[in-house]
């Protein structure tokens, strides 16, 4: 396809409020095509795209036709009914969705990552206001990890440069120390995973486990620095949660479908979840 990148650049200016991206003295990069791992822009310039669309997202690559036939023939067949009804997709997916993640049995559709979390934090709600008669409702989340853009998510978001202007916030979030080993102020001993799991119980204790009705974790830190715990780490971390009532939530928005080398992150360690929350690679973008 031919496009008038003048006309293209000028209508960006003046409509499109990009993310993350400071506007003043703005040229934008216009990408026109994908195939496989490359990424062509306007000026027909190919790049290596080694960061999945911009955000973890394009996990089985640009231009897949089969999965272009594939949402075209569902569309033609059925395109939208809301999911109080089955619909075949829908019960096919899970099915094939489950069966890579053992111990796990349901499936909730929702539409991005943030919405994912949303909905997780609503599960421990819920539990809270039904069995729990209101109490144990706090979500537990650890610095440095991200789970979204939304009020909630941001709520339970421990990076403060993506949280600084958007308060006030939700409440009954707590934070718990991140599992940065290379700035651990346990230095380098045997059973640091062990160690640094156990502030989450400083803090459940500060907080009172009375108030907490889950923690939310991404299984490897991403955004926030790539961070991997260290051995043991997450043994604890759920050896906790048991002990305190605590539903354990691993946010694989960007860990999982593949992107670590497992289907999922929290399957590298010997951990079962709870909830596991996803998006972006598991629909490719
Ligand atoms: C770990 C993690 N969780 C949740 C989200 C939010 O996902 P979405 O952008 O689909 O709402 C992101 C987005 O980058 C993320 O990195």
């Amino acid at each position: 396809m031919t496009y008038d990148k003048a006309e293209l650049v000028a209508l960006d200016k003046k409509h499109v409020w990009h993310h993350l991206t400071q506007h003043k003295n703005f040229e934008p990069a216009i990408y026109v095509k994908g195939e496989g791992m490359r990424i062509t822009d306007i000026d027909g310039k190919t790049y290596i795209d080694a960061v999945s669309g911009g955000v973890w997202t394009v996990n089985v690559g640009y231009g897949r036709k089969e999965i272009v036939d594939a949402v075209a023939a569902q569309m033609m067949e059925l395109c939208y009914f809301a999911n109080g009804i089955g619909n075949v997709p829908t019960i096919e997916f899970s099915k094939k969705l489950i069966e890579k993640m053992p111990g796990m049995s349901r499936v909730y559709l929702s539409n991005s990552g943030s919405e994912a979390n949303e909905k997780a934090f609503k599960i421990v709600r819920q539990i809270g206001q039904l069995k729990h008669g209101g109490k144990k409702t706090g979500i537990l989340y650890r610095a440095r990890d991200y789970h979204g853009t939304t009020i909630g998510t941001l709520s339970a978001c421990g990076q403060f440069e993506r949280k600084v202007q958007y308060g006030p916030f939700a409440p009954g979030f707590y934070e718990f120390p991140d599992c940065d080993v290379y700035r651990s102020k346990f230095g380098d001993c045997p059973d640091l995973g062990v160690k640094m799991a156990k502030q989450l119980e400083e803090v459940i204790l500060t907080v009172g486990p009375d108030e907490l009705g889950g923690v939310i974790v991404e299984p490897m830190t991403a955004g926030g620095g790539i961070l991997v715990p260290p051995a043991g780490y997450y043994e604890t971390i759920r050896e906790i949660c048991d002990k305190y009532g605590l539903l354990l939530i691993m946010d694989e928005v960007v860990c999982g479908l593949g992107r670590t080398g497992k289907w999922f992150g929290y399957q590298h360690f010997n951990v079962q979840p709870d909830i596991v929350t996803m998006a972006k690679g598991v629909a490719s973008g």
